[in-house]
């Protein structure tokens, strides 16, 4: 069994990397790993390939950045090709960026079944591209891997038949818990001066802003920064920052000065790892983080008015506080006051969600395919 794997940016590269790993060490299956290079910069791409030990792609498209239109086009029309030459049986794609949903699209097209990872989260807010880009992936895929109880439903609503939906837990969960160990030995905390010496890092918090709704609108980023600079003056916070958010920050003249608030380059993923699990707060408008501060046991205050993981905050550890800058400052006010909770792992979050995959894919005949393509290219 062939099975193409497509990576492009950021967040699907510790999705991509345990199920490549996964696929490596299964007789009979042969995993061909494309990376469409919607994330190029080696702190956005390459560093997670060292991190995780992800083998060099078989297949680079390059296809860079561009608006939505232009980068979803362009790996389409780059990703085409790869997949006559290739011939999978099985075109597998993760989370919500816009390569997920263009390789989805090709691979349907040409007849080849689609298996989505992280399938059914929706935050019901369409002017998210990724809202889009999920509903348009799970619409074609053939195989709905689910990481939450609410996705599963959310399926069901939208008419995917019951036996595509597999309930398997968290892939990136799968790369948290192997690179747990390997990340305590980062020197970032030192690197950063929350640890002198000491094995107890100084209280300090984490900052990642990079959606277009907080970011893209000058005004409101401004109103951001104050309010973390507010935050800052009781907790400091090291703020990792995205390129997008980068480009912004430039244009306000804003950066943090020898304020608490500290702005520094993106790291790789054990450093980021790291500097999570000893995280006093977490503050941020990732998708990913919420679920990863919800297994690390770190409060997270999530700057938007919706999740499409609800599982991370009736597990009690994600709160949304809006798009308010003031409500923000208050909610970090009232979580550093807080006391310790109840832990509640979300179900099925336990390491494993890569090999139930793998047996739903090797258990399974290909009978759902419909072959249109040309066996040639
Ligand atoms: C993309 C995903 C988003 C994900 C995020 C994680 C979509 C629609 N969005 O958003 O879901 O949360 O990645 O990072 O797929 N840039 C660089 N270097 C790079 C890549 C981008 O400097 O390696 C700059 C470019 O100027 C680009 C901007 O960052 O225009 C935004 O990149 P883009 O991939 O368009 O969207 P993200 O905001 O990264």
């Amino acid at each position: 069994m062939k099975i193409l794997l497509v990576a492009g940016a950021r967040p699907n590269f510790m999705k991509v990397a345990p199920l490549l790993h996964e696929c490596d060490r299964r007789d009979g299956i042969r995993a061909v790993l494309v990376h469409t290079g919607q994330h190029y910069d080696d702190g956005l791409s390459d560093v997670f390939f060292r991190d995780l030990a992800i083998r060099p792609p078989d297949h680079e498209l390059k296809v860079g950045s561009g608006s939505h239109a232009e980068q979803t086009a362009e790996i389409m029309r780059r990703f085409e090709p790869v997949c006559k030459v290739e011939n999978p049986d099985i075109v597998l794609v993760v989370g919500d960026v816009n390569s997920t949903m263009a390789a989805a699209l090709v691979a349907a097209k040409l007849g080849i079944p689609v298996a989505h990872v992280e399938a059914g989260l929706r935050s019901f807010d369409r002017t998210m591209p990724e809202e889009i880009n999920r509903i348009v992936t799970d619409a074609i895929a053939s195989w709905h891997f689910t990481t939450e109880p609410s996705a599963n439903e959310n399926l069901r609503q939208e008419g995917i038949p019951e036996d595509r939906i597999h309930f398997v837990g968290n892939v990136m969960i799968d790369t948290l818990m192997t690179c747990r160990k390997r990340a305590a030995s980062s020197r970032v905390l030192d690197d950063l001066g929350f640890r002198d010496g000491s094995t107890q890092p100084k209280p300090y918090g984490v900052v990642t802003l990079h959606r277009p709704t907080n970011v893209d609108d000058p005004a409101r980023l401004k109103a951001l920064v104050k309010a973390l600079r507010q935050v800052s003056a009781t907790l400091p916070l090291i703020f990792p920052v995205h390129p997008r958010t980068s480009s912004a920050l430039d244009r306000l003249s804003c950066s943090g000065g020898n304020s608490p608030l500290r702005f520094v380059e993106p790291l790789g993923y054990l450093d980021f790892l790291q500097l999570l699990a000893h995280a006093r707060l977490v503050i941020t408008d990732s998708g990913g983080i919420q679920e990863e501060t919800t297994i690390l046991e770190v409060p997270c205050l999530t700057v938007r008015a919706n999740t499409e993981r609800p599982i991370t905050i009736s597990s009690g550890w994600n709160r949304l506080v809006g798009t308010d800058p003031e409500a923000l400052v208050s909610a970090c006010r009232q979580e550093l006051t807080k006391g310790r909770r109840r832990p509640q792992r979300p179900p099925l979050w336990d390491g494993k969600a890569c090999q139930r995959i793998l047996d739903v894919l090797t258990g399974e005949k290909s009978t759902k395919r419909v072959r249109t393509m040309d066996p040639e290219p």
